[in-house]
């Protein structure tokens, strides 16, 4: 392989090899599966050390040019979306995926390639031109319109037969939650909170120092035992999609919890965050629609739905809490923009929401098999896939890696993957990885799984 290096030259020799490399496999000299010469080899023919020839391939490896294969050799991988400019003599490389920008597997993310802006704007400018008295502070419980259009919404998705009274707009979940916290008066007081559970709502619980009670998250769910053998004002439960877990709360399960309830004339917040989302099999009913009792607060979030940024999300209360309810925020100010809530009504009522949901699940499945699929082939059996059903997230279980290490290796690399265990309570459980694959193209998947496997296979080997 013809390379030279430039001994006067500033700079150091691994990165002069390094760019030499990477402008042949950019420019295919080096093709797709080609094997690239030993470390030993490279470091005898160019008369350097294996350690300058270590760190070239190392930098290659952790940006994707080439691959490393356990007891084989290191390989270039394919690379199909460059496009070379030659400027002044130098080679460009213009890629959508340039190697600069940050792959984050954030969890919370969603597509915004796929979401309709044009139509979102006119919504936006319907509002407005419909009703002028939105552009006011609007109503505290939140929009009519919209609190219609959720009515109609969650009893043909959803199962829930409910009226707009029992509807309460809220700016986001951590609000909604505070909101019942206040309404129950559950200050100090003791409440059931999954562990792992979403470790945003336990941060409002805590800041309303709530005792809070770790109910253990078994294969299929909450542990019922400890609910029955404890005392608590409430239960916070994510049923439909086990958060960070994703498992679905069976139904015999379901129906002890509603039982617990009625026993106990206590409460449960249900969290139905991502109820759209769903791949495998049919649409699980929520916990709410099987509330005969009225001993459920359901809530709701448009955040995966539509966009997390109009910070707007809904709770469907008990018709025995409507009373005090409304006392409550009537001495509120509705904290979630009329205009947007006019304009979420409006894109609901004229079916765009609708049709948005559907193609988005569709584009998220996708998202997800292409995740999946890429971990397979990388990881084989070194890690266990978990939450695979539905969702904007998967969790890697690790067999043997040091998972900080991990994410500290490929956060050089130029790939963000992040640990739950914030989700966990005292625990410092260490082997899980969370991957957030709503916002990134499968491109960016595919590459951040594969800079993610070279981090694996350098810690391994
Ligand atoms: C368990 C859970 N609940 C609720 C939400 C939505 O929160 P918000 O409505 O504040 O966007 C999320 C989003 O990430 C979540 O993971």
């Amino acid at each position: 392989m013809e390379v030279f290096l430039n001994a006067e030259d500033k700079i150091p020799k691994y990165i002069q090899l390094y760019e030499q490399l990477k402008e042949k496999i950019i420019s295919h000299d080096l093709v797709a599966g080609e094997k690239l010469p030993s470390i030993r080899y490279l470091a005898q023919e160019l008369n350097l050390s294996k350690h300058t020839i270590d760190a070239s391939y190392q930098q290659l490896i952790a940006e994707g040019y080439i691959k490393s294969v356990p007891r084989s050799g290191l390989y270039v991988l394919p690379i199909e979306e460059f496009s070379i400019s030659k400027e002044n003599g130098n080679t460009t490389a213009i890629c959508s995926t340039d190697i600069n920008n940050t792959i984050d597997f954030h969890y919370g993310s969603i597509d915004l390639e796929k979401f309709p802006l044009s139509t979102w704007g006119k919504c936006i400018k319907l509002a407005m031109e419909e009703e002028l008295a939105i552009l006011q502070y609007g109503v505290p419980q939140g929009d009519f319109l919209l609190r219609g259009e959720i009515r109609k919404y969650v009893a043909q998705s959803r199962g829930i037969t409910c009226s707009e009274k029992q509807i309460f707009i809220c700016n986001g979940t951590q609000q909604a939650v505070s909101f019942i916290v206040q309404l129950l008066n559950l200050m100090k007081q003791p409440v059931y909170f999954e562990n792992p559970g979403y470790n945003e709502v336990r941060n409002i619980l805590e800041k309303w120092q709530c005792d809070i009670l770790p109910v253990p998250i078994e294969s299929d769910g909450i542990n019922l035992n400890t609910i029955y053998n404890g005392q608590a004002k409430v239960a916070y439960v994510t049923p439909s999609h086990q958060f960070p877990l994703g498992m679905i709360l069976p139904i015999q399960k379901r129906l002890d919890l509603l039982k617990w309830a009625k026993n106990q004339n206590t409460y449960i917040i249900e969290d139905d965050y991502n109820s759209e989302f769903r791949y495998t099999g049919k649409p699980i009913p929520s916990l709410k629609s099987l509330d005969k009792l009225d001993k459920v607060i359901y809530l709701g979030t448009f955040s995966k739905s539509l966009l997390p940024a109009v910070r707007c999300c809904y709770m469907i209360l008990p018709d025995s809490l409507i009373e005090n309810a409304q006392k409550m925020i009537h001495q509120q100010t509705q904290n979630c923009s009329p205009i947007l809530q006019r304009a979420i009504a409006i894109f609901m009522r004229d079916g765009y929401f609708q049709k948005h949901v559907r193609r988005m699940k569709t584009t998220y499945q996708k998202k997800q098999q292409t995740l999946v699929q890429a971990i397979k082939e990388q990881f084989k059996d070194e890690v266990e896939i978990i939450g695979q059903q539905g969702g904007l997230h998967i969790l890697l279980k690790f067999k043997h890696a040091d998972v900080d290490q991990l994410i500290e290796r490929a956060k050089i690399a130029g790939v963000k993957i992040y640990s739950p265990k914030k989700h966990w309570i005292d625990s410092d459980e260490m082997s899980y990885l969370m991957l957030g694959f709503g916002g990134l193209p499968n491109e960016e998947i595919l590459k951040g799984i594969m800079i993610i496997g070279s981090c694996f296979d350098k810690m391994n080997s």
